[in-house]
């Protein structure tokens, strides 16, 4: 028996040795964790049980034979963050530069039912050299294979990958459709081809780090929904962020107790937006004030900064804010910000997360790069997924709400179920001197006329109190109480039932 228990470790052990310490020291000095150092630093401790530590690759073409690998590149099973069970892999890029076999295919695809079958989410922590070349096909139908299950649990369990090292050609595309996508500074990078083929093609000349880096893709593309400074600061950062997600579709968000009673008024609130209608003030300070405890999560905050977005809690509850940003663009919604937004929205209410909303928007935004970048076809998906979802809406209009981007941000007549105003909010189809201009096209030239005529314009329409008077706003109310107004909205609203009309899927513009 002692034999075989030595045995045991012994193979356990060439599995934990992964590529060996040549490599494991290469590793390190590239800054960057192994697969094994980033599943202790992600899951609470001791909690990691690991599946399939002693399967290996089947390939003999090019002397693979001789160069087997217990777990065969890629680290996977289950374990806990703050007590709640997850489901783990993380390519190890010491064991042929992480890349994928059919082998390591079938491991990250054994999570993956298992995941679904329990409810419980999938973490992937990609650090790979892409499809396995000595496999060929075997490879890409292992990549194939996740992609199938990517797509089927959308919507059922979140999906959270963090690229810490290479992730490129098609095996982006698993990371593409998971939920969020976070990266690491200087050492991951993500693109559909590299910097020579780029080279090659259209003789453009880009790094690495150009072309997929972390600040690459959180501020240029959006592929990114945040950047991290290292391994540890992402990992312990999953780790506060997943304790916003439930579990599943069919499972609540964690209660998480805060200090900060719903009932805490917010003076400073009072005297938030400027007097000036034209001055922008930070939509942050708003976010930050309301929820418990000032804690916002934010997503892609360094793209299409004229949206924000992220989990906060009311109550202890988790809630997603979505919110037009005056510092940036006005706050006007343009292609980047809807589809930032839209995205965000469908997750709320795939996972059954109420969202608030708070709007300060004069418009969509004006140009030709717009109109022929497709902001009609854009614009309406987040007009679309406002209008879709059924989880509880809680809008608060700041200050303007103008024309059809007033409809789209969460309005009553999109099934909001509780829409606030405070007395600066201004709900009109345009501003009064847009207005004005328009109206009295005959005036223009005539400066009194038409400072006169804004006036008047404004006085009538530029208040929360036309729309009030239709009930299209439930009440005005007091910059300051707007915490307690809106945890008492969300809390009235908790056992909302709302259900679409049966079909397969609806027909969104992408
Ligand atoms: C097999 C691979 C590998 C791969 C790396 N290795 N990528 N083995 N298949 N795809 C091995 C290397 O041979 C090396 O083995 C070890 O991993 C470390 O690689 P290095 O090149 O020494 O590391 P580094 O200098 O850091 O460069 C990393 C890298 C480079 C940029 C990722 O390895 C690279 O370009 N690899 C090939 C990438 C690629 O073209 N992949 C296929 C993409 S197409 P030893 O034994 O020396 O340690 C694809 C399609 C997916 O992925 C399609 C899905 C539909």
């Amino acid at each position: 028996m002692r034999e075989i228990l030595e045995e045991l470790e012994r193979r356990r052990e060439a599995a934990r040795q992964g590529g060996g310490q040549r490599r494991i020291d290469a590793q390190h000095a590239k800054g960057k964790l192994t697969a094994r150092e980033r599943i202790g630093v992600l899951l609470d401790e001791d909690s990691f049980e690991e599946w399939d530590i002693f399967v290996e690759h089947r390939c003999a073409d090019f002397d693979m034979a001789d160069k087997a690998v217990p777990g065969d590149g890629v680290v996977t099973g289950h374990g806990t963050i703050n007590g709640r069970t997850v489901f783990v892999f993380s390519q190890d890029f010491t064991v042929l530069g992480g890349s994928l076999s059919e082998a390591h295919a079938g491991k990250i695809c054994k999570i993956m039912d298992h995941a679904m079958r329990v409810g419980a989410p999938v973490i992937g922590l990609n650090d790979s050299g892409g499809a396995r070349i000595q496999e060929g096909i075997d490879s890409l139908a292992g990549y194939a294979e996740v992609f199938q299950r990517n797509v089927l649990a959308s919507g059922v369990i979140p999906q959270i990958s963090m690229i810490m090292g290479p992730c490129a050609g098609g095996a982006v595309y698993s990371p593409a459709i998971t939920d969020f996508i976070f990266m690491v500074r200087d050492t991951s990078y993500m693109y559909v081809t590299g910097p020579e083929v780029v080279k090659t093609v259209t003789h453009e000349t880009v790094t690495h780090e150009e072309l997929g880096g972390a600040t690459t893709h959180s501020s240029r593309s959006g592929v990114a929904d945040g950047a991290f400074d290292n391994d540890v600061e992402a990992l312990l950062s999953l780790r506060r962020f997943i304790d916003f997600l439930p579990a599943s579709n069919v499972d609540e968000a964690p209660q998480r107790p805060a200090m900060d009673p719903v009932t805490r008024a917010e003076p400073s609130l009072d005297t938030l937006i400027p007097d000036n209608p034209n001055k922008p003030y930070d939509m942050h300070e708003l976010i930050t004030k309301v929820v418990d405890d000032g804690d916002f999560f934010e997503l892609k905050p360094d793209f299409a900064g004229n949206i924000l977005i992220g989990f906060g809690r009311m109550d202890g509850s988790t809630v997603g804010i979505v919110a037009n940003q005056p510092m940036v663009l006005a706050g006007c919604l343009d292609i980047q910000s809807s589809v930032k937004a839209a995205r965000f929205v469908r997750f709320c209410d795939a996972f059954s997360i109420p969202i608030v909303t708070f709007v300060d928007v004069p418009g969509f935004l004006p140009g030709t790069s717009q109109e022929y970048g497709g902001i009609i076809r854009h614009g309406a998906k987040l007009l679309y997924a406002y209008a879709e979802c059924t989880v509880p809406k809680v809008t608060v209009i700041t200050r303007k709400a103008y024309g059809g981007a007033y409809d789209v941000m969460a309005s009553k007549h999109l099934r909001g179920d509780v829409n606030l105003a405070w007395p600066s909010a201004e709900i009109a189809v345009m501003g009064p001197k847009g207005a004005v201009e328009i109206i009295f096209r005959e005036d223009i030239g005539d400066e009194e006329k038409i400072t006169q005529r804004t006036e008047e314009y404004r006085k009538k329409f530029a208040n929360p109190f036309v729309a009030g008077h239709r009930g299209f706003i439930d009440d005005v109310i007091l910059p300051s109480e707007t915490r307690t107004r809106i945890s008492r909205s969300l809390s009235m609203l908790r056992n909302k039932q709302l259900d679409n009309p049966w079909r397969k899927h609806g027909n969104i513009p992408l």
